[in-house]
């Protein structure tokens, strides 16, 4: 099943109750346009605003047609180079000279601001971007990181300059996981601010999915008895697919599948792990799928999906996404999946980057002796990681800062940008 058969998100301010005319009217800002995880959940997002919202991204791609599809109007400001040349570990002088674009596109997002109640930044280069723009047009901010704020992914200048502008510009922060407050707080951020608010998926789209394992199987060469593992991931170094393809090592016969591309810039990784699969030859048993939108379908049809990140995940989407496959999931410990799984009892965690535990993990599971750990996963993933709770947890947090900020929706802003918001 396509994911652009998802059923529409509800519109979340057009409850019996509520009327029609105090919708928020949300901004919402991203870098990217292409769909990575942060980039599917605010697709989710802003659909349930869609009366009333629009999306500015700094380039086309695919996730303006994802929105456009949804009912939400796209704004699209081609960014300077030299704001896209600025990645997380940068130094000083490339941060520097990406200065005179900012203000650009700052100033082209409060040309835009001025007809909306709040400003959501889905990245971090889009907080950074709409920061003085909520100052100059007085319109709250809220920064929805989906990153974690540690050494491992970012660069100390990177975490210092990220956490004084959201505690200057920025009204809430609303994080994904617990790990990934921490980090914003450990890195100097106003945890004051902060709100939790998991990523959910529509369980609509795993129950529809109709999947043929066997059919798979025969398009891919892959044996009717053979395991069949899934890593549903873009392809990135700490993404940790090659460990995934070493795990190979102590799997006999078992068939991996790479689902997902490199999208951002690490096509050398792609190389990497072909050249590394023919190595150790087991590419025969790797299938590089590149990405793809049938994923519920897909996931159902593995015997178990894995996520490898060799680096703690700030959430992990796919996690909760094998859950509702009913597919047992064996992740990397640290970050989201250690809020997302009880070890033993929903999946299985592993030490990140140790490919003979991942190996035993995965033959463990394969042997069914964890009885119905599968539907005791779907049924916590359906408890906790429905779209629903998702988008009611981003919605109080969104009223949350309207109301510290005294802006009353369609009423004109009256904003204090950077003022703080409780975070229970
Ligand atoms: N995904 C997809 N097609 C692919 C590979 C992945 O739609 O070919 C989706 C996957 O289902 C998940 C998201 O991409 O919803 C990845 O999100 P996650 O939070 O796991 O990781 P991220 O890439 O955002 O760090
Ligand atoms: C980011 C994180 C991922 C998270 C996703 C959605 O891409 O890397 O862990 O699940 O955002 O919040």
């Amino acid at each position: 099943m396509s994911e652009h058969t998802d059923p529409p998100a509800p519109s979340i301010m057009s409850s019996p109750g509520r009327g029609g005319d105090d919708r928020p009217r949300i901004l919402f800002v991203d870098h990217t346009a292409a769909l990575g995880g942060a980039e599917l959940y605010l697709s989710d997002v802003a659909e349930a605003y869609r009366a009333t919202a629009a999306a500015f991204l700094f380039q086309d791609g695919p996730l303006r047609s994802r929105l456009e599809d949804r009912g939400v109007p796209v704004h699209v400001f081609e960014a300077p180079a030299a704001l896209d040349n600025v990645r997380k570990g940068s130094s000083i002088g490339r941060a520097a000279a990406a200065v005179p674009a900012l203000v650009r596109v700052s100033v082209a997002i409060a040309q835009t601001a001025r007809s909306f109640d709040l400003l959501f930044a889905n990245s971090q280069k889009a907080m950074i971007c709409a920061g003085p723009a909520a100052a100059w047009t007085q319109t709250p901010l809220v920064w929805c990181l989906h990153d974690l704020l540690t050494e491992d992914h970012f660069s100390r200048l990177n975490r210092w300059v990220a956490t004084r502008w959201a505690n200057l510009f920025a009204s809430g922060v609303l994080v994904n996981s617990e790990a990934t407050r921490s980090a914003f707080i450990e890195a100097g951020g106003d945890g004051r601010r902060t709100a939790l608010a998991y990523n959910g998926i529509n369980t609509a789209l795993f129950d529809d999915a109709v999947t043929d394992s066997a059919a798979l199987r025969r398009d891919l060469g892959i044996p009717a008895d053979a395991a069949m593992l899934g890593v549903f991931s873009r392809l990135a170094p700490w993404k940790g697919q090659h460990v995934a393809i070493e795990a190979l090592d102590h799997l006999p016969g078992a068939h991996l599948l790479l689902v997902g591309d490199a999208m951002f810039g690490e096509d050398a990784y792609e190389q990497r792990l072909q050249s590394m699969a023919a190595r150790r030859a087991v590419g025969d048993r790797v299938h590089l799928l590149g990405f793809r939108n049938d994923i519920p379908r897909l996931m159902k049809a593995v015997d178990v999906v894995l996520h490898t990140s060799t680096s703690a995940e700030p959430f992990g989407r796919v996690i909760i996404e094998g859950m509702m496959a009913g597919t047992p999931v064996v992740a990397t410990m640290g970050g989201g999946p250690d809020e997302i799984i009880e070890d033993g009892e929903t999946g299985r965690l592993v030490p990140a980057g140790d490919p003979e535990a991942l190996a035993d993990a995965i033959n463990h599971v394969l042997t069914g002796e964890d009885g119905d750990l599968v539907d005791r996963a779907r049924r916590q993933a359906e408890a906790r990681f429905s779209r629903a709770a998702m988008l009611r947890d981003v919605d109080q947090h969104l009223r949350d800062v309207l109301a510290e900020t005294g802006v009353t929706p369609t009423s004109g802003h009256c904003a204090r940008p950077g003022a703080r918001v409780s975070s229970d």
